[in-house]
């Protein structure tokens, strides 16, 4: 028994940050944007008592719509989200109360980039063993609360929205297929949140010294993520015999236009076989992965296989293979 994506929701914020708007905030252009990154303009949530939830929260009423069942059928949800509404209780909590998913039990994974990778393989091992019916998984970040519209080295990459998909048993042999993931916790001196956890509780000094933003070494970060995407992709389509021709799409984590474009190289693909929408939505973190699933669930087929492939902070990384169940 393997577990099929069945359904698939997704939600951006009507707000748009485009490049024009940025340069009249910082010292940037969007030549620059463009060409170092391949990103045109973000979503952002605005307005009071807006947060994370309220990215999840469309995406799990669509993928319940879509597939026609109730709120009530869910047995787990799983939210991938470093923009948790608070530190506790989880994300996945207060978005089960707000759709009324009165019978799932559910909780926050902490991954950054790759927190939708490792969450689609938590959830589909729910389901392979037996245990679960239907599991959502959901990718959301509101990046717009940790950034420092003052870096200009930051503010431009990332962007709010999430996505999300529906597990649930398949006996044909379509879904979650097989994983690489990987970690390495000696890369978060590159990229981290200094304040607000156990280490640096929110105090006037975490404040007034910007710890409560993303720090990142833009350059440092670049390096790994170009190898370690690339690797643990081309890792994967060895370990399954799978070759350029065998792969329908590439779903990369969209950080920068660079980064996807090495991987596509190392891989031996075609650029038309790769999902791409940084330039409208920037980077959403936990939420690309999904808002390309989203965004290309017209044009996918049954039996396509898709390998998806993520990099970020942590260091977290990987690859998942997914065969298209619908
Ligand atoms: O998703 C999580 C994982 N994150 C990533 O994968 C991000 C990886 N890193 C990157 O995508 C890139 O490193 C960035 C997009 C963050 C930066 O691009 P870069 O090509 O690595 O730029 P850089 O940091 O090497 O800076 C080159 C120049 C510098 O000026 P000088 O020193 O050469 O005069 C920067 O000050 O570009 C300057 N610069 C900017 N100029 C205009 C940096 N940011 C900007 C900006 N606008 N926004």
């Amino acid at each position: 028994m393997t577990a099929a994506i069945t359904a698939i929701g997704g939600y951006v914020p009507e707000d748009r940050l485009t490049n024009a708007d940025l340069e009249k905030i910082v010292d940037t252009n969007d030549e620059w944007i463009r060409t170092r990154t391949g990103i045109e303009e973000r979503r952002i949530l605005r307005g009071p008592g807006k947060a994370t939830s309220d990215l999840c929260v469309p995406v799990a009423l669509e993928i319940c719509k879509k597939r026609g069942i109730s709120p009530e059928e869910i047995d787990c949800l799983i939210v991938a989200t470093v923009t948790a509404d608070m530190l506790f209780p989880a994300t996945a909590n207060i978005v089960c109360d707000k759709i009324g998913a009165k019978n799932a039990w559910g909780f926050d994974l902490s991954a950054a980039c790759s927190g939708f990778l490792y969450a689609l393989t938590t959830g589909a091992m729910y389901i392979e063993s037996g245990r679960f019916k239907k599991v959502i998984v959901i990718g959301a970040d509101k990046m717009s609360s940790i950034v420092d519209y003052s870096d200009r080295t930051t503010c431009v990459i990332f962007g709010d929205g999430g996505g999300g998909v529906l597990l649930e048993p398949n006996y044909e042999g379509f879904g979650v297929l097989d994983s690489i993931l990987r970690s390495d916790g000696s890369g978060r001196t590159h990229l981290h949140m200094k304040g607000g956890g156990s280490l640096r509780p929110a105090s006037n000094e975490t404040v007034a010294a910007k710890e409560h933003y993303i720090y990142q070494e833009g350059q440092a970060v670049f390096k790994f993520a170009v190898k370690g995407m690339a690797e643990v992709s081309a890792e994967l389509m060895e370990r399954n015999n799978l070759t350029p021709d065998d792969i329908s799409w590439l779903v990369p984590h969209q950080a920068n236009k660079r980064i996807i474009d090495a991987t596509v190289h190392r891989m031996g693909l075609s650029d038309d076989k790769v999902m791409v929408n940084i330039q409208r939505y920037g980077n959403t973190t936990a939420g690309t992965i999904p808002l390309c699933l989203w965004d290309w669930e017209s044009k996918l087929k049954k039996g396509d296989n898709l390998v998806l492939a993520a990099f970020g902070g942590g260091f977290t990384w990987g690859a998942t293979w997914v065969k298209w169940g619908y």
